[in-house]
């Protein structure tokens, strides 16, 4: 995925463009460019590296471009290594043409090999390139507007684009298209912005338009927007929004990494998660997407739960509890796999999508399949009007605010929040949970915000451990029970950000095979909280001590059992054991975090990653 952002209007465009870049940073970062129409022709400039190495590139040429119309990029390659030339904007073999694209072009091979064979030639190895040439083409060979000419090139790719494109002989307008990839359009009276993602023009307008798949628009200088359908060119009607997005969300303030100030907002995300939808003093929960399909959930054989990576882990959590609080089978299954294996569905079957970005290619693929198979999906998302929220049949919000540190840390606690909130009302309407139980649980989330705030102060210890441990180069996470997807999610979080190799286990698994690892270098982190097998937990301990292993236990405050047997204790107050990852989750985030700091890495931006994976 990429991050794709334009202007057209009165201002000038490269601050507007390069600050935004900067906050499209999150959607890929492996390299930038910009072009901008500036005297009489288009100023381009790209290079490899972050937003920042671009400004330092266009410093360097002691130029002021003065222009109002441009488009930039930020990449994260598919097709073709991160350098200066696979890097966007592409231009057309007759320089004409200056387009940047979000996505992946499948069928890019054959319109290449197509085009080679019409004398064009490539630069690049992207599929992008493919694209802007095939526009040329058709627009050459027939003679047609630029508009026509994208839209008649569109309906010939197969994939996923957002994709914005000028054209230097009419530099006055920028079409824009999506199918797949996310494109939101700014609307201020005489001037347009074009973004992946409207935090990058929220300072200049709320008045936003999200494309829906399949349209494309036609922004010309001091005209009204044209909204059209790729298909068929005919013309709709656009709905403007107005954005409510609170500034501050989506600036790092005094914390050093956007991933540690969002571990540090979790006690607050949690009450707006919890807020409206729990009602402590009477026990009431409201989730209108499960009210107003109270029969299907009453009535449920079996839930599906699909996701991905940490969004993947909160759905192990949901089974956990689904199953405990409301006795229906559940499956967790990653979208990409799912999407892949004819799956076995029937009307009416339930599947729960779980997504932070709502943009993740693999789950929306899988949400699509299952509805097409006549399936009821719910989808639990972060990002307001995100095409995941807006293809699911009834779903909810997590209200974790924008997630900016490619590692998730808020969003998963946000998602286990709302697990557990669907899991208490769907027991309740089916009676598998009685009401003393119910009200208690009630009363025990009211807790859990504070009880996250405590644990938080487990920084300075965790320090210590960061600081003995920076250097190894494996980590076991071992956790049994709810806590299982916590060692497999606290082991992700490790490799995301410190590249240390790190494996998340069951604990009792261990000693069928990842013991045979265990020596005296090898750190295991096992989650020791009370409850959930606690007495079995000690027993892996011993397995570990007896093989040298060195141990780090997230245990309750109190405990003094295990402090004698490990390494290091990191103590964690007590909550009930169906919302311990919860807590549980908080010091491994805080180790990773603190590891890859020790490491010099970058945090919010680890190699190869990117935000959210819009590509399959
Ligand atoms: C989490 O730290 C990851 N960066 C990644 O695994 C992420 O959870 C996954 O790509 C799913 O994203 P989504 O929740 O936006 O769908
Ligand atoms: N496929 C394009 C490239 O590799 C865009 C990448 C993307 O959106 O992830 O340059």
């Amino acid at each position: 995925m990429c991050g794709i952002i334009g202007y057209l209007g009165y201002r000038e465009a490269y601050p507007i463009l390069i600050n935004g870049l900067k906050k499209l940073e999150y959607r890929g970062y492996d390299s930038s460019g910009i072009a901008i129409f500036y005297k009489n022709g288009f100023f381009l400039c790209k290079t490899k590296g972050r937003v920042s190495e671009l400004e330092k590139k266009i410093f360097s040429y002691k130029i002021k471009i003065k222009g109002t119309i441009g488009i930039g990029h930020t990449r994260w390659a598919t097709h073709g290594i991160p350098d200066d030339i696979n890097a966007h904007p592409h231009v057309s073999n007759s320089n004409e043409l200056i387009m940047i694209h979000n996505g992946i072009i499948e069928n890019y091979h054959k319109i290449k090999i197509f085009l080679l064979k019409n004398g064009f030639t490539f630069v690049s190895k992207t599929d992008t390139e493919v694209l802007v040439n095939l526009i040329e083409y058709i627009k050459k060979k027939n003679k047609l507007s630029l508009e026509e000419s994208v839209r008649i090139s569109l309906n010939e790719i197969v994939g996923a684009y957002s994709i914005a494109i000028v054209e230097k002989s009419n530099p006055e307008t920028i079409i824009i298209a999506k199918l797949g990839s996310p494109l939101a359009l700014g609307i201020n009276e005489k001037e347009f912005f074009i973004a992946s993602d409207p935090i990058s023009f929220i300072n200049y307008t709320n008045n936003t338009l999200y494309l829906k798949d399949g349209e494309m628009a036609i922004l010309k200088k001091n005209k009204e927007l044209d909204l059209r359908k790729i298909i068929n060119n005919h013309k709709l009607n656009p709905i403007i929004k107005k954005l409510k997005i609170n500034l501050k969300e989506i600036e790092k303030g005094e914390y050093k990494y956007f991933m540690l100030k969002e571990i540090y907002e979790q006690p607050k995300t949690i009450l707006d998660t919890l807020r409206g939808r729990l009602l402590i003093p009477k026990g009431i929960i409201c989730i209108d997407g499960i009210e107003s399909n109270k029969d299907i959930f009453i009535n449920a054989k079996s839930i599906t739960i699909l996701a991905c990576g940490t969004s993947w882990h909160s759905g192990l959590i949901g089974e956990y509890l689904l199953e405990k609080l409301t006795r229906i089978p559940v499956e967790v299954e990653y979208a990409s796999e799912f999407r892949y294996k004819n799956p076995i569905l029937e009307k009416k079957d339930i599947i729960i999508v779980i997504s932070q970005s709502g943009e993740t290619a693999d789950t929306l693929a899988a949400l699509k399949l299952a509805k097409k198979k006549g399936a009821f999906v719910f989808g639990i998302c972060n990002v307001v009007g995100s095409s995941i929220a807006r293809n699911v049949d009834a779903g909810v919000y997590t209200h974790a605010g924008p997630e900016i540190g490619v590692a998730s840390t808020k969003a998963f606690t946000a998602q286990i929040i709302i697990l557990v909130l669907i899991a208490l009302k769907i027991g309740k309407y089916r009676f598998t949970i009685n009401n003393n139980f119910y009200q208690s649980f009630c009363k025990e989330l009211g807790s859990i915000s504070e009880k996250v705030n405590n644990t938080l102060k487990v920084y300075n210890s965790i320090k210590i451990i960061a600081k003995k441990y920076f250097n190894v180069n494996n980590f076991l996470y071992l956790g049994r029970g709810i806590n299982f997807p916590v060692a497999l999610e606290g082991a992700l979080k490790l490799k995301e950000i410190s590249y240390i190799h790190a494996e998340g286990y069951p604990a009792a698994e261990m000693k069928h095979g990842p013991i045979a690892l265990i020596d005296e270098n090898m750190p295991v982190v096992i989650i020791a909280t009370k409850k959930g097998c606690y007495e079995k937990i000690i027993g892996n301990i011993q397995e570990i001590k007896a093989r040298k292993g060195k141990i780090i236990a997230i245990v309750n405050e109190g405990d003094i059992q295990i402090n004698t047997l490990a390494d290091f204790t990191i103590k964690v107050p007590y909550i009930i054991e169906e919302l311990s990852p919860l807590i549980t989750v908080i010091p491994l985030q805080l180790l990773a975090y603190q590891i890859a700091c020790i490491r010099g890495e970058n945090v919010d931006q680890p190699r190869n990653l990117a935000k959210s994976v819009t590509v399959e």
